[in-house]
């Protein structure tokens, strides 16, 4: 039978599907072309916030049309709702046969095999490791420029409104020779810029028993392989930002100049409550140290409105903490309660009327930033990694598009049809679109 892979939620989501959909190939598994050509479903979901949530529910309601047409087919739900849920999916859905956590992933092929040979069988696989569960890469010949590598699992925090930890278990730091030899070989497969991944990369190499190097050192170390054009690494934690890594940027020629640093709260109360361990103060001489190091460096964020006894003033110091700032870009959420978490417990609680208000606001605001920012880069040139052709195509030209050192998207149009894919070209900014950059090659 087919497979189909759909995947909710974050980055960390997205390469866990890739993994999955490389591994089920070279175990002689078919991908389905589309939806109504498969015969194994596979739901690879998130639970960070609500919405992904009831999205797995009303997609699952949704894939009983395929299932009841193709009786043996079946339906798998892995990540973060599956970790929560467990086996209740399989009383609440019957044609769901297999459930994953984030640390069962790797023995999803095998499972998969099993299930389709007996058609009576229901598998879990929900037990967390002690340890970073290494898994063969499974890259094909040949890689796009552009990649990501875990670094490591799980979560250690607990941030009063955060299921990870819960979900994606306690934090497990990958080995840094692995990761290294996995940068070198998907540099050799083509790869020019790599991102780390992880919960809360700072913390790196300080889980509860680990014995790995620091962040900053590991940088250093990838930095330092030959064929490496760009690194980026997403997410840090603002309480666990080292001095070394702050350097870094000042020094590592591949490291590009753009983090994406997690707020929350411009409110020191708030953000209290929230135990995130930092005050708006520490962070602001957070972003004073970085921009003094990399005076170009692109600043992104998280932000949630409507936190429990999240007052019209509190709301008000966020509004001022991003002009302070002055974000790059940002995402920003709705608060909803998660089950078991402590902000679950905490009041009172704000209406959704006023949650949406609030976010629209600060919607509002970070959009004239965000014009503000790319406005200022026309006329300024940088090196932009091609990934290739451009969605929209113009008639005449042959349009691409590809990145900036910040992660800006960049498009530029081309008079001669020729194959950029992977190519670091010096681009001049001629235009500031709603989230993109216009240029030109510079002579
Ligand atoms: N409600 C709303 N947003 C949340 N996030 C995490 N948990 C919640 C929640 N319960 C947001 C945070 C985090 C991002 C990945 O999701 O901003 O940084
Ligand atoms: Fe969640 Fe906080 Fe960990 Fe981020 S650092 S994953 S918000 S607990």
């Amino acid at each position: 039978m087919k497979y189909h892979i759909q995947t909710f939620g974050c980055q960390m989501n997205v390469s866990d599907s890739d993994w999955l959909d490389r591994s089920l190939k070279s175990a002689g598994f078919e991908k389905a072309s589309a939806e109504d050509d498969a015969g194994i479903f596979i739901i690879n979901t998130c639970s960070v916030r609500e919405k992904p949530e009831q999205k797995v529910y009303s997609h699952l309601g949704r894939l009983k049309f395929f299932l009841e047409k193709n009786p043996s087919a079946f339906a798998c739900v892995g990540g973060c709702v599956a970790q929560q849920v467990g086996r209740d999916f399989f009383q609440r859905f019957p044609y769901v046969r297999l459930v994953f956590g984030p640390d069962g992933l790797g023995m999803v092929p095998g499972a998969l095999k099993r299930l389709e040979q007996d058609p009576a069988l229901k598998i879990s696989l929900l037990d967390f490791e002690d340890y970073y569960p290494e898994k063969p890469g499974n890259w094909p010949e040949r890689m796009p420029p552009r990649a990501f590598v875990n670094i490591m699992q799980g979560c250690d925090n607990y941030c009063a409104y955060c299921v990870v930890p819960y979900t994606r278990g306690r934090q497990k730091s990958r080995s840094s020779r692995e990761i290294i030899n996995e940068c070198r070989e998907l540099i050799r497969l083509g790869v020019k810029e790599i991102t780390l991944l992880g919960q809360n990369v700072n913390s790196f190499g300080r889980d509860k028993n680990g014995l790995e190097i620091s962040f900053a050192r590991l940088l250093r170390e990838l930095n330092s392989i030959q064929g490496l054009r760009r690194l980026r690494f997403t997410t840090s934690h603002p309480k666990d930002m080292s001095s070394g890594v702050i350097k870094a940027f000042g020094e590592l020629e591949t490291l590009c100049p753009h983090l994406h640093l997690p707020l929350q709260s411009g409110s020191d109360k708030i953000l209290k409550d929230m135990g995130r361990g930092y005050t708006t103060q520490k962070y602001l001489e957070l972003v004073d140290s970085l921009r003094l190091v990399r005076p170009d460096i692109t600043l992104s964020t998280d932000l949630i409105v409507g936190f429990p006894g999240e007052s019209d003033e509190d709301f008000q110091l966020t509004l001022e903490m991003m002009n302070d700032v002055g974000f790059d870009s940002s995402f920003s959420f709705k608060y909803s309660d998660r089950p078991g978490v402590r902000a679950a417990l905490m009041g009172p609680k704000i209406s959704e009327e006023v949650k949406s208000a609030r976010l629209d606001v600060l919607q509002k605001l970070q959009q004239e930033w965000t014009a503000k920012k790319l406005a200022r880069r026309v006329g300024s040139s940088d090196l932009v990694l091609m990934d290739g052709p451009s969605k929209k195509q113009k008639a005449g030209v042959y349009s691409w598009q590809g990145r900036d050192g910040g992660g800006r998207v960049v498009n530029i149009d081309f008079h001669n049809r020729e194959d950029l894919t992977g190519m670091i070209l010096p681009v001049r900014f001629t235009r500031a679109k709603k989230h993109s950059l216009e240029g030109e090659v510079a002579s």
